[in-house]
């Protein structure tokens, strides 16, 4: 039974579940899931990583913003049995053991978060964004993160770090292309 509908499931016959197979962060997780659990709730509460915020699950503040096979979807708007055979990112694959990613980086260096709950879906919005637009004007990283609403910081600091992690990501792809 999926943790979450423990409590209502002896009012009914049992919910049939569906076994899926998707990859999160790199890793291959084979699960048996109820057809109504929400990815943003799989990944919370069966997979553990609680990054992945819910701020509405109603598709409006982006809070639960992951990548499936690199495109940003909110994943309150996604069943976990959608994902299967699929390839999901969430703020826990942005950083590697060893240190930040530069969007990461970018959101410490230019204050882009104060209360931080809406910080993990503006990231994976964003590195939507930067992965196949490494050079984004202000208006494309307004336009990439329209969907996500912050509360407390207001958006011209997160639009900045947005900004600062591109430039550190092509200042690094420089450097690797000249060593190489
Ligand atoms: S929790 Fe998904 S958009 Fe708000
Ligand atoms: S930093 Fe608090 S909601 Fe964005």
């Amino acid at each position: 039974m999926t943790i979450i509908y423990e409590e209502t499931a002896d009012d009914g016959p049992p919910i049939p579940e569906q076994r899926i197979t998707v990859r999160v962060n790199g890793r291959k997780v084979v699960a048996e899931v109820e057809p109504r659990l929400l990815l943003a709730h799989f990944l919370r509460y069966t997979m553990r990583l609680t990054g992945t915020h819910t701020g509405c699950d109603t598709t409006n503040c982006g809070a639960c913003t992951v990548l499936v096979d690199g495109r940003a979807i909110k994943s309150c708007t996604m069943f976990a049995v959608m994902a299967d055979g699929h390839e999901v990112t969430t703020v826990e694959g942005l950083a590697s053991p060893s240190e930040l990613h530069p969007l990461q980086e970018g959101f410490k260096e230019k204050h882009g978060l104060q209360c931080g709950f809406c910080t993990p879906g503006m990231m994976m919005a964003a590195k939507a964004l930067l992965d196949r637009n490494p050079d984004p004007t202000e208006e494309d990283v307004r336009w990439a993160l329209s969907g996500n609403l912050c509360r407390c910081t207001g958006y011209q600091n997160i639009v900045k770090s947005v900004l600062w992690a591109a430039d550190k990501l092509r200042a690094e792809s420089g450097q690797a292309e000249e060593a190489s």
